[in-house]
């Protein structure tokens, strides 16, 4: 193994995101924007085989988690052939997928068998009215069917994303609460982060994880924190007292995990990002392109990483959101 990706802060980056299309087949608001959305020419984004040579780049350097994200990464034609290519890498011990669900109950066993074997499934809302509220699309029954088909394939742990908005959500936390009981999925309540297309996010606008863990003790039973879970997770996790249902908390903004960090991102046109926050990338793709040899890139992804900030600094004056937003991203 080639030295690994350690920022000067001492974090070792071995967790890589990689953004498969800034497509959606939604529209949440807290991500991409009300009107007309721009996407990336489909020339731009960078081809299955060049995602496979990135990956073989960075495995030796101690990558071995991946996780594919979107816009939605189930609307990029045949994923499961990214996956297969990718699973097929020595060093590549842990493979997910974070996705809206609308198509995942079609395509989850065709996932499965090429080797994917985490999925995060967003969903905001127990209820069909509130999910178009916040989507301003359909599919809230297919988001439900894919949890369930998740678990039939064998997915474990299957994980629920609901980010928490203030003014918005509040009436949902309870029921998923009792969804988390009767599923065995894991809720993960996220803090609404200066990510959306809009600017519109507020800092009145995050519900905050102390409040939710507050309401589900009172209205459901006690939460426990559950100890031996992995360091690097971004969520601190709980469950009911009595063992039944397990909740997750990725408190970005009340309590940033920023020190914790493990994870880098490339962006479905090939920018190497060190952070979701960032304000800088490194153009990987045009050195794919561009005949530049593996110990070259190699090199431009450690530049990167060590140039990464201490964190993110929401919480201070000198915040600038990025001009990418969430969907551009990949999450
Ligand atoms: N704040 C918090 N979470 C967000 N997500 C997308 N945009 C935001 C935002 N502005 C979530 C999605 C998905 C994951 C990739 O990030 O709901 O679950
Ligand atoms: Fe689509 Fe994900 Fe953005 Fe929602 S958060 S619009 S599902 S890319």
């Amino acid at each position: 193994m080639i030295e690994p990706l350690i920022d000067t802060f001492g974090r070792v980056h071995n967790n890589l995101r990689i953004s498969v299309t800034d497509r959606c087949n939604i529209r949440c608001f807290y991500c991409m924007p009300a009107g007309d959305v721009q996407f990336m020419n489909r020339r731009e984004l960078l081809t299955f085989e060049e995602i496979e040579r990135f990956v073989r780049i960075v495995v030796p350097m101690g990558v071995n988690k991946i996780r594919l994200t979107g816009g939605e990464p189930l609307v990029r034609k045949d994923l499961h052939l990214l996956v297969e290519k990718i699973a097929a890498i020595p060093g590549v011990k842990d493979i997910g997928v974070t996705t809206n669900g609308i198509l995942f109950a079609e395509q989850a066993q065709a996932l499965w068998d090429a080797g994917l074997r985490r999925v995060n499934i967003s969903l905001d809302a127990l209820d069909p009215v509130r999910f178009q509220e916040i989507t301003r699309r359909e599919g809230y029954e297919k988001v439900i069917e894919a949890i369930h088909a998740a678990k039939r394939v064998g997915f474990d742990p299957v994980k629920v994303n609901a980010v928490s908005i203030r003014g918005m959500t509040e009436d949902q936390i309870v029921p998923f609460g009792h969804f988390a009981r009767e599923t065995g999925a894991e809720i993960r309540f996220i803090e609404f982060m200066p990510l959306d297309a809009d600017n519109a996010w507020e800092r009145e606008k995050v519900l905050f994880a102390s409040e939710i863990i507050e309401r589900l003790s009172a209205e459901i039973m006690p939460l426990v924190p559950i100890g031996d879970h992995d360091p690097h997770a971004p969520a601190s996790e709980f469950q009911f007292a009595d063992g039944v249902g397990r909740i997750g908390f990725i408190a970005s903004v009340s309590q940033p995990f920023c020190m914790q960090c493990n994870r880098f991102r490339i962006t479905a046109d090939g920018k190497v990002r060190n952070c979701l926050f960032s304000l800088e990338e490194t153009d990987i793709k045009s050195m794919l392109r561009g005949g530049v040899p593996d110990e070259e890139i190699a090199a431009a992804v450690r530049a990167s990483i060590t140039a990464k900030k201490e964190g993110h600094e929401i919480n201070t004056a000198r915040f600038i959101q990025p001009d990418r937003p969430m969907y551009s991203i990949g999450g």
